[in-house]
């Protein structure tokens, strides 16, 4: 049977999750990619294994729209995978607005911008449309020193959430991916971020708190290790979506996801409240 290929597209496929994924369905001849990053040269590889690879910086709205008009000009698209991000860490108090906005411009607001021109697209798929966000448990369990990236990832949720309102009249899914810790150069990038953008601007007041961040950033505090999964585990959940007649509309990866989730859910806010100012207050 010579069945048409399924396409997927996928944001930030130069490292961790989003290349691991990429990589994954370029395994599966029935896959098409569309494998996208900042600088094409950091998806070289990909493009060998005959991926179509694209720029795409999520900050530059000329470059969503650029490539969102050559996707609906030529390409069929069955599934989005906004993945991309990153995280803006420091106490809230110690951001600069510049460093607010990005955050939010890099995680919600290009994600939604190219989601929303890519409808069109998707609403054509033979099937169904998938859409899927990687958002994070940091998105219903905010944890202190880190409260712009977790704003961002709870907006991604909201708009996730709204849209699969919006759009299930024309048969499109959306699903959002909570993960909890994953081996990727998530930490490294943010350190070096940090370094940058934070620390020159950080209370002096919070030295015992940006210590202990410092330390988490560059893996010297492991305490998350137990849980820590590679990104087969979003691999997983995102083909599952991909390919599920009726996608689930959470995955929640990791245990610590799962198990927070609920503990959130149950737990009185004050209760959620002291224990988050408690950990805090230590440092
Ligand atoms: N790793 C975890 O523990 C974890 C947990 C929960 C959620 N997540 C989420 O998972 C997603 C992937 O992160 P990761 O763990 O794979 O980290 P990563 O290794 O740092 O990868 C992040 C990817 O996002 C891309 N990116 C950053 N800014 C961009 C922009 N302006 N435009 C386009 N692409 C951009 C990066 O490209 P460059 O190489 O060009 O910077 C990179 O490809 C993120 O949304 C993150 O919030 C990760």
């Amino acid at each position: 049977m010579n069945e048409r290929k399924r396409t997927i597209l996928i944001t930030g496929t130069s490292s961790g999750i989003g290349r691991h994924v990429a990589s994954r369905f370029l395994e599966r001849p029935e896959w098409r990619v569309i494998a996208t990053a900042r600088h094409l040269e950091d998806i070289a590889d990909l493009a060998e294994r005959s991926a179509v690879t694209r720029s795409l910086d999520l900050d530059d709205a000329v470059s969503i729209a650029t490539l969102a008009e050559e996707v609906n000009a030529g390409h069929a698209l069955d599934v989005l995978f906004n993945n991309a991000g990153y995280g803006g860490y420091g106490a809230v108090e110690d951001l600069s607005l510049d460093q607010m906005m990005r955050q939010f411009t890099t995680n919600v607001f290009g994600p939604m911008d190219l989601t929303n021109r890519l409808l069109p697209t998707l609403s054509r798929a033979e099937g169904r449309g998938r859409i899927m966000f990687n958002s994070s448990i940091l998105s219903y369990v905010v944890s202190p020193m880190k409260g712009n990236y977790c704003a961002s990832k709870a907006a991604l949720d909201a708009y996730a959430k709204t849209l699969r309102m919006e759009t299930a009249h024309r048969n499109i899914s959306v699903t959002l991916i909570h993960p909890g810790p994953i081996e990727s150069r998530f930490n490294a990038n943010v350190y070096k971020r940090y370094l940058v953008e934070t620390k020159p601007r950080a209370n002096p007041e919070l030295k015992t708190q940006y210590a202990a961040l410092e330390r988490a950033m560059q893996g010297q505090d492991d305490s998350m290790k137990a849980y820590r999964l590679t990104p087969e585990a979003i691999f997983r959940a995102v083909y599952e979506a991909a390919t599920d007649r009726y996608p689930r509309e959470c995955y929640r990866i990791t245990r610590p996801s799962k198990v927070l989730y609920w503990v959130q859910r149950l737990l009185s806010d004050r209760w959620v409240n002291a224990v988050q100012s408690r950990r805090f207050a230590d440092g």
